[in-house]
């Protein structure tokens, strides 16, 4: 009986203990003390009285004893990222803050989240060097810093990042010539639109001339060809190349000093000759790579490309274009009568669900005023609608992704019933 009892408490303070510790309680401190320092928009109301892992753009591990995730794009945040806040999240994954207006410098402290496996910085306008803390985050598989003001050299220990995949660092200010950077595993490089300067490793030749776009100073495949002054690598030193100059110089000289007596015995005024210039071949950049499967999968390609054509409803974090959403790797979930159904992964690991309709009679108003009433649907059993899409061609509708959500309702619902009637 004293052991039954005392085995009771025993599992109840267990219970106990796990209840208040399901909480990732310094995590959510941290973030507390982010949002607090933050300039934000109001759709970011994380309730200090819930668990950490039910916030919007928070995702915990399966014990709920660390944040997992923590994905903010396009909310509005304004100004630097305070060190001892998100650099606390020792345990991150994923981080996404892309398309904010965050400034300033990366903060040092980010050198701690060193089980980091994708960071996306992109469209801020942070400023600075390459920040070195993320030099030393060696499990970054993708890793993409593009539109924002960083300036100076693109360091050599970007190579301490083994694992990495994708690069990107478009659309910013670096300088300086480009590392021999270790492209094996590499399958996305992107340095375009800086100021970069001299010839291309090649190691990363192998990357389309669309890369390396938009840098004056950058030559060598897949770019044209370089100087032959530039090009450090053919083995001649400076002395060298001085004194062949020098010598051609003199042979030329006494070669025009013979001819000139041959002349004035000839009687005759000499030509002018030149030396022939050889002429370097220029390669013209190949075009732009082609376009992911997943684009034509999705749309078929008859959607016409306009930039924030969809239409989101004010809850949720959600912040993607649609060349975001043509740029998804997307698998077909299912066929209905209303149409098919997508589960499209966003490069930084959105996941949500594209409804693409088919015989929408509806015109364009009838279908945003049934849309505004689908979107304000708020019940547990309804997959949330996030967004949608028009275009004479094309009829979109985006959900969140829910692993658990009812498939059939999606695909055979709510949204036939509305849009037809
Ligand atoms: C925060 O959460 C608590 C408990 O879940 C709830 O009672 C309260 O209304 C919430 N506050 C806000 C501002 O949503
Ligand atoms: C990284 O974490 C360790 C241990 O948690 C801490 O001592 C150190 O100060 C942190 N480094 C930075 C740069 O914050
Ligand atoms: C960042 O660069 C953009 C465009 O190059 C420029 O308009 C903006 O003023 C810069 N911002 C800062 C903070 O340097
Ligand atoms: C490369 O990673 C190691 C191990 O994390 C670290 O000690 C070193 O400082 C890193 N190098 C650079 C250039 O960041
Ligand atoms: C980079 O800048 C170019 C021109 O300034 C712009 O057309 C392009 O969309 C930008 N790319 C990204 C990824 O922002
Ligand atoms: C480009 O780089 C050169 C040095 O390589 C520097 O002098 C120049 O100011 C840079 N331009 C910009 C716009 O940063």
């Amino acid at each position: 009986m004293v052991l039954s009892f005392s085995s009771v408490i025993l599992v109840s303070v267990l219970i106990l203990s796990y209840g208040v510790n399901s909480e990732p309680v310094q995590d959510k401190q941290a973030l507390l003390t982010f949002l607090s320092m933050v300039k934000h928009e109001n759709r970011v109301q994380w309730n200090s009285s819930s668990s950490a892992c039910d916030w919007v753009g928070v995702e915990c591990d399966a014990t709920r004893s660390f944040v997992f995730t923590l994905r903010l794009p396009g909310v509005g945040l304004i100004g630097s990222i305070p060190p001892k806040t998100i650099g606390l999240l020792n345990r991150l994954r994923v981080l996404s803050l892309r398309a904010n207006r965050l400034s300033g410098t990366v903060p040092t402290d980010f050198s701690n989240l060193t089980l980091l496996r994708s960071l996306y910085l992109q469209e801020n306008q942070f400023t600075g060097s390459f920040p070195s803390s993320l030099t030393r985050l060696i499990r970054l598989v993708r890793l993409d810093l593009s539109s924002n003001n960083f300036t100076g050299p693109i360091p050599v220990g970007v190579n301490n990042l083994t694992h990495l995949t994708g690069l990107f660092l478009q659309n910013n200010t670096f300088s300086g010539s480009l590392p021999a950077i270790n492209s094996d595993g590499l399958d996305d490089f992107d340095v375009s639109n800086n100021n970069l300067t001299g010839s291309i490793p090649y190691t990363l030749s192998k990357f389309p001339a669309s890369s390396f776009a938009g840098n004056i100073g950058l030559c060598g495949a897949p770019l044209r060809a370089c100087k032959p002054t530039y090009r450090k690598s053919s083995g001649l030193s400076t002395g060298a190349i001085v004194a062949i100059v020098l010598g051609s110089v003199l042979v030329a000289l006494l070669f025009l000093l013979c001819l000139i007596l041959f002349l004035r015995k000839q009687q005759r005024r000499p030509d002018k000759k030149e030396k022939p210039v050889t002429e370097e071949t220029r390669a013209a950049p190949p075009a732009e790579a082609g376009t992911s499967s997943s684009k034509d999968d999705l749309t078929g390609g008859s959607i016409e490309r306009e930039r924030n054509k969809l239409v989101f409803f004010e809850s949720g974090v959600y912040s993607f274009d649609l060349e975001d959403l043509l740029r998804a790797s997307a698998e077909v979930l299912g066929k209905g009568s209303v149409g098919t159904s997508y589960k499209a992964v966003l490069e930084e690991g959105t996941a949500v669900v594209v409804k693409r309709l088919k015989d929408v009679a509806a015109s364009k108003r009838e279908f945003e005023m049934q849309m505004e009433k689908l979107g304000k649907i708020k019940h547990e059993k309804v997959v949330p609608l996030r967004a949608f899409y028009y275009s004479k061609d094309e009829k979109l509708l985006v959900y969140e992704f829910m692993p658990n959500g009812s498939l059939s309702a999606l695909l055979h619902g709510v949204a036939r019933k509305r849009v037809k009637e």
